[in-house]
């Protein structure tokens, strides 16, 4: 292969981390709309999809993308103030993406989700064993 052609072949793996995390901050609510607006913004740009679940107390968020760009992105994340305690729970590399088209999908715990929780068991029926073993409680039990 010339150098060229190594210099054009893209690295296809996707590192997928799940992570817990306990919020921290006075205005949680607010919080999370922050943390959505400027995750679409950048996960977009940065080719990263993945989703954010949280009742408020904790946040869960799975993360995927090139497995260098996921390591800044979690060095970035583990240092916000607006949580604490970040625990990974899973950490694999795959083929491909399971969240290709959620730049930043989110959950809460609330009553009125009920389409969107819908959606997204749907979605989970067919995702990874590592996603659906730690989401399908959190959307079964709202
Ligand atoms: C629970 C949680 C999840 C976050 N998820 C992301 C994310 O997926 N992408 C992202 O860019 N920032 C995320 N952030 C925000 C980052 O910690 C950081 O504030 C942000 O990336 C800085 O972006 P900026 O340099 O464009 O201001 C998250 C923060 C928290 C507390």
């Amino acid at each position: 292969m010339t150098n060229h052609l190594k210099a054009a072949t893209r690295d296809c793996r996707v590192r997928r981390v799940i992570y817990s995390s306990v919020a921290v901050g006075d205005d949680r609510k607010e919080d999370r709309v922050e943390i959505l607006r400027v995750s679409r913004a950048n996960n977009g740009l940065d080719g990263v999809s993945g989703f954010l679940w949280t009742d408020g107390l904790s946040y869960i968020q799975v993360l995927e993308g090139n497995p260098e760009t996921v390591t800044l992105l979690l060095t970035r994340i583990a240092a916000d103030p607006r949580h604490r305690d970040v625990r990974i729970l899973s950490d694999q590399i795959d083929g491909k993406k399971a969240f290709s088209d959620w730049a930043m999908g989110s959950l809460t715990s609330d009553r009125d989700g009920a389409v969107l929780r819908e959606q997204v068991a749907r979605f989970l029926r067919h995702a990874p064993d590592d996603v659906r073993t730690v989401f399908g409680p959190l959307v079964a039990n709202g």
